[in-house]
């Protein structure tokens, strides 16, 4: 089968990522977290003392950090200047500084650039997850899923990742982060024109991921 390219973008807790990982693994392709990206590059800004709520002092540092993603559906990885961060992208400090970051257009060039050429060079195929792949990155992508899910089921999800975190908080900050994601200048987190929509609310994860194998199946 040659190479399919599949985009898969949402708002938080729409079950994007496990989706994503159990399709890639599933069909035997590739998988790139383009969210992880994006903290990780924060992580690095918070680390290094850099002002995040001052665009051209983000822009000016764009491109630093050197990351690189591990594209194994069963072991994702993510490193930045060589380290691992797989465990600090996931604070809390991280996810409430990331939408700012992340829409300095400097540093959507950057870490863009960095997608493209990851799925490009993808022999089997991949699958990629975020909020403007299906939009801006891989505009030409075989298949784009646009996930959805109401607001208490996408903090329900989260808060139950999280251990038991606040539910009224974490949909607070999911909606604080989607709003942002949606309203910023540069690729926002929008459904793509020619994306199948796939409202997860009363879906199970396993009903998610059938649905999307099947999408797949039918472009190959
Ligand atoms: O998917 P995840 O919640 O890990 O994404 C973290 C943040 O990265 C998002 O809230 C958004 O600000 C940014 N992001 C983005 N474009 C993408 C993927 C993520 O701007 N393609």
């Amino acid at each position: 089968a040659p190479a399919v390219i599949v985009a898969i973008d949402g708002p938080s807790g729409t079950g994007k990522s496990s989706t994503s990982k159990a399709v890639a693994a599933q069909l035997g392709l590739s998988y790139l977290d383009t969210g992880a990206q994006y903290r990780a590059i924060t992580w690095w800004m918070v680390t290094n003392g850099i002002d995040i709520t001052d665009p051209t002092a983000v822009a000016a540092v764009a491109g630093k950090p050197e990351i690189v993603s591990g594209t194994d559906p069963s072991a994702p990885t993510i490193t930045v200047d060589g380290t691992d961060v797989s465990g600090p992208i996931r604070t809390q400090e991280v996810t409430s500084k990331v939408s700012a970051v992340s829409a300095v257009p400097e540093i959507r060039a950057r870490i863009t650039e960095l997608q493209r050429s990851l799925a490009a060079s993808a022999q089997n195929g991949i699958v990629v997850e975020g909020r403007d792949i299906g939009t801006t990155v891989l505009p030409d992508a075989d298949l784009k899923i646009f996930l959805t899910a109401s607001p208490e089921a996408r903090a329900a999800r989260r808060s139950g990742e999280l251990k038991g975190a606040d539910l009224h908080a974490t949909r607070e900050a999911l909606i604080k982060r989607d709003t942002a994601d949606s309203s910023r200048k540069t690729s926002p987190l929008a459904k793509a024109g020619d994306a199948v929509e796939v409202d997860t609310t009363d879906l199970t994860l396993q009903q998610v991921i059938e649905c999307v194998v099947t999408l797949v199946e039918e472009k190959r």
